[in-house]
């Protein structure tokens, strides 16, 4: 039997990344741990009060086989794409994004008096969805229900269920699980995490232990990746924490990775390119209308 609470199996402070056309930022996993967080792909964190490290932002760049979740949660991000969607990203809210066979679009951060901070998690699809018709899921944070248990914990639900509650997205092969848990100081949370899925952590705030073996505080930036077990138990140290958690089904499935670009296989790879070169990546598109 394996214990059901799950300890820390390993832990990902983060490396100072710039990606797009200039973007600092904080790369948590990527291909490298490929396959450890099976089925995710990749976690960025954005946090900056200096326009300069975010403004030149991802100007127009594909995608194919992947889901990219961005979730903002200081400031603006303005983006588009080949469905025709376009508009702002604001505090709070969450772009879920299918590539499917494969999208072309911008993701610009909008200057701002304060802080632009968010995340972008990417989510594989299985072979059998990669060369799917694409799909747009666009949430305000008034579309993300935010549960309070009653005993000092609060966590907003985009996918998956906590507390009864059921979040928004739905209906995505890997079945994930992703909320916004914030827990006051010294309360502690029971988080489903059932056998056989993979599950971290990422800490955005304060601080505290994640039980199971290994009760080091884990810190803000800091992700834990969880062992085996049925779920995860988390207890907030003095000044409270807030965290990402993340659950979803392992793929198994063989990873061939191109940049903003994930298939089975390398042919897959080299295919895509060939069709970006021609003009022919791009299988579903809406025209952009006015409104
Ligand atoms: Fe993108």
């Amino acid at each position: 039997m394996p214990e059901p609470i799950r300890s820390i199996s390993q832990r990902f402070p983060g490396v100072p990344t710039i990606e797009g056309a200039g973007v600092r930022l904080r790369r948590t996993f990527a291909n490298r741990e490929v396959p450890l967080f099976d089925p995710f792909l990749l976690l960025d964190s954005f946090g900056s009060s200096r326009p300069e490290d975010y403004l030149a932002g991802f100007p127009w760049h594909p995608h194919r086989g992947i889901e990219t979740v961005t979730y903002v949660l200081d400031g603006r991000v303005e983006h588009g794409d080949t469905l025709g969607n376009s508009g702002v990203i604001g505090a709070g809210d969450v772009q879920w994004m299918n590539s499917g066979s494969g999208i072309i679009h911008q993701e610009m951060p909008q200057r701002t008096d304060g802080p632009m901070a968010g995340f972008q998690l990417w989510v594989n699809l299985p072979a059998r969805e990669k060369m799917s018709a694409p799909a747009y899921r666009g949430l305000t944070g008034r579309d993300i229900p935010e549960v309070s248990t009653g005993d000092g914990v609060r966590a907003k639900v985009v996918a998956g269920t906590f507390g009864g509650v059921e979040g928004p997205v739905r209906g995505i092969p890997v079945d994930p699980t992703y909320l916004d848990v914030r827990v006051d100081p010294g309360a502690t949370v029971e988080l489903p995490a059932g056998p056989g899925r993979t599950a971290f952590a990422h800490a955005i705030e304060g601080a505290g232990s994640f039980d199971g073996g290994d009760p080091a505080p884990v810190a803000p930036g800091e992700t834990a990746l969880f062992g085996p077990g049925s779920r995860v138990r988390f207890r907030a140290g003095d000044a409270g924490g807030r965290f990402l958690f993340v659950t979803g089904r392992p793929l198994h499935e063989p990873v061939a990775w191109y940049g903003p670009i994930v298939m089975n296989r390398n042919d897959e790879l080299v295919e895509a390119m060939r069709e970006l070169d021609r003009g022919e990546f791009v299988k579903h598109r809406r025209p952009i209308v006015e409104e």
